[in-house]
């Protein structure tokens, strides 16, 4: 396939990039900092925070999917998922290109947004201390952080095209397994964690995968 990786020197974008490449795929990496790429593909620079349509559309054209792996580096940049995914999405529809999967995180399913003012109040894959005390905890400290990957899965929701969300835990540096779970619309109860490599695992896995197209997919050991 022809795959344009936003994203592509971030923790789960850099393996994003090397599962596409290794599986075969032709690979365009949109990124900040071209210095930072571990592989030598077709390359487009743009700063998200400054999205130049021109650039994202030459991106994105001709592109069979599109994987982002695009979040904020520190609390400082929070409100780049929602604003760069738009720039996205914006030149996806430029160029008529349908597929997009992007990276979220486990608790935005209760999240409220503007898109989905009254979110369930708890995720039925949640278990009692994350309900009741991590949790609430973690909401919290990334109230920012989560309110942005909210807006950014209503952009897409909104977006009228074939997208899916992963929404993982706690990651981890740990190499790919290939063995996690995943469930539509919820968390994985006692999934505490999952790697980089595997979350980037299922983002190739689900283009393969039609029946994942407008869904939030919970992902865990
Ligand atoms: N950490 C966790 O445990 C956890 C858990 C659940 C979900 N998540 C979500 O998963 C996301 C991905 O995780 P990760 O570890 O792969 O994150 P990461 O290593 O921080 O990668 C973020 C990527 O976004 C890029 N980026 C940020 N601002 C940009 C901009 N203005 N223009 C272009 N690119 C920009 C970064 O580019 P540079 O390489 O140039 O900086 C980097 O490639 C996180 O952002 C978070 O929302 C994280």
């Amino acid at each position: 396939m022809k795959l344009t990786i936003f994203a592509a020197t971030g923790g789960i974008g850099r393996q994003a990039l090397e599962q596409a490449v290794a599986a075969g795929h032709e690979v365009t990496a949109v990124v900040r900092n071209p210095k930072k790429l571990s592989r030598e593909v077709r390359v487009v620079t743009a700063d998200l925070a400054a999205p130049d349509p021109a650039a994202l559309e030459s991106a994105v054209k001709g592109a069979d999917a599109v994987l982002s792996g695009l979040g904020p580096r520190s609390a400082s940049e929070a409100g780049i998922a929602g604003q760069g995914t738009r720039a996205i999405v914006q030149a996806m529809k430029a160029t008529n290109v349908r597929r997009i999967v992007v990276v979220s995180a486990a608790p935005i399913g209760t999240v409220p947004s503007p898109g989905r003012p009254n979110p369930p109040k708890h995720d039925p894959g949640d278990g009692f201390f994350v309900r009741n005390l991590f949790g609430p905890l973690i909401k919290a400290a990334l109230r920012k952080h989560f309110a942005d990957l909210a807006l950014m899965e209503d952009v897409l929701r909104d977006s009228g095209l074939d997208w899916t969300v992963v929404r993982p835990p706690r990651l981890t540096g740990k190499p790919v397994t290939g063995s996690y779970r995943t469930a539509y619309g919820q968390n994985l109860r006692r999934g505490l964690f999952v790697s980089r490599a595997d979350v980037a695992h299922l983002m190739l896995r689900v283009l393969r995968q039609p029946e994942t197209v407008k869904q939030a997919i919970g992902i865990a050991y």
